[in-house]
């Protein structure tokens, strides 16, 4: 082997033994670089005659190249394991599933009301919200409960600080003051101007009936598994000249068979007593199919509006008369869904809640 192959094949060495472009760099230097070894060689030409110089030129360019294209290929070998391991370190699985964020829903509950809504609305009635904490006079007085009746005593009262008799004191404990709210604003804005009302005519007879649901949450000091401190209810109301128990019976009738989707469904109006309803009756159903038929199952409280309770709608006895009811959307999705712990709809726990998405 001449000096000349000795230098090239050093320098191939020398470049593949480099592991950083530093390195290679530093290794071009010894060959390449002012005092590298073929710039000596080139430099040690000068004494050497014509000829000399021309072969010995060629054959020193040969061997320039050759460590040039070593250096080239060290290079792009370089930059190519570069690439790769930074290629390795940001790697992405694209076959991995994305990461998938929970999509929520409609509580079972509010499903419920929103049905309830629906199904009231396409028979005319308005829907209707109201204060959840009450004064004694909503909740109770105008309901035809005054302070000392018993019935009182059945309603397991959350009071809350301050308030009177007519300013906010207890957490309602069911939605019939929704009753009373309800209907003196529709009197108020069917009577006369003089009376701060629209003067649309509630003395000249045209004011349209009262018809409305009004759905929310009520709260009675109770907790077991049927019972939670807190749970909904949804009143009803339909009042005019003319409206009686059989209107009742037909609006009832059908919401349910509609909201359980069973025509054969059936009702029954057992006579109950409710202070504000006279008579009053509560509304069992039974399903002919299913796991529940054949069992009584109580839904509602109902009744012709009492008297009283028309006079403290600012009405006239004598002249209007509806009914009324009031019913617990917890226990008709219960029902509906085969639920039998009431807790389960307030728990929050999401593997419950998200079998009715
Ligand atoms: N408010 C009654 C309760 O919570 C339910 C009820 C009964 C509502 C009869 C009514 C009704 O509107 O007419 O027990």
């Amino acid at each position: 082997m001449n000096d000349l192959n000795v230098i090239v094949d050093s320098a191939q060495t020398a470049f593949a033994q480099a592991v950083t472009p530093a390195d290679l760099e530093n290794a071009k230097a010894l060959f390449l670089g002012k005092s590298g070894r073929i710039t000596e060689l080139m430099k040690g030409m000068a004494a050497l005659s014509v000829d000399e110089k021309k072969s010995r030129g060629a054959a020193i360019n040969i061997a320039k190249q050759a460590i040039e294209t070593a250096l080239t290929n060290r290079r792009q070998a370089l930059a190519d394991a570069e690439l790769q391991a930074q290629l390795r370190a940001e790697a992405l699985d694209v076959s991995l599933p994305g990461r998938q964020r929970g999509q929520g829903g409609l509580h079972p509950v509010s499903l419920t009301l929103e049905r309830i809504e629906a199904i009231f609305g396409s028979m005319g009635f308005d829907v209707a919200q109201g204060p959840e904490i009450e004064s004694d006079w909503f909740n109770f007085t105008a309901l035809n409960t005054p302070e000392d009746h018993p019935a009182r005593s059945m309603h397991d009262t959350f009071y809350v600080e301050g308030g009177s008799e007519t300013a906010p004191n207890l957490l309602r404990t069911h939605t019939s003051p929704m009753q009373i709210r309800y209907a003196v604003q529709h009197v108020k804005k069917y009577s006369s101007k003089a009376n701060g009302g629209e003067g649309k005519g509630l003395f000249s007879g045209d004011m349209p009936e009262i018809r409305v649901i009004a759905p929310g949450r009520t709260y009675r000091v109770d907790s077991d598994a049927t019972h939670s401190p807190m749970f909904h209810q949804c009143e009803g109301l339909w009042v005019g000249e003319n409206v009686s128990f059989k209107d009742l019976k037909f609006v009832f009738t059908d919401f349910c068979r509609t909201f359980f989707e069973s025509d054969d469904l059936v009702l029954r109006f057992r006579p109950s007593f409710f202070p504000f309803t006279e008579p009053s009756a509560e509304i069992d159903i039974q399903f002919q199919t299913g796991p529940l038929a054949g069992r009584w199952l109580e839904v509602a409280g109902s009744g012709q509006v009492h008297p009283n309770v028309v006079s403290n709608m600012g009405l006239d006895p004598e002249k209007y008369i509806g009914f009324a009811f009031g019913m617990g959307p917890d226990r008709l999705t219960m029902l509906r869904y085969g639920v039998n712990d009431l807790r389960l709809f307030f728990d929050g726990d999401v593997r419950f809640l998200s079998q009715f998405q």
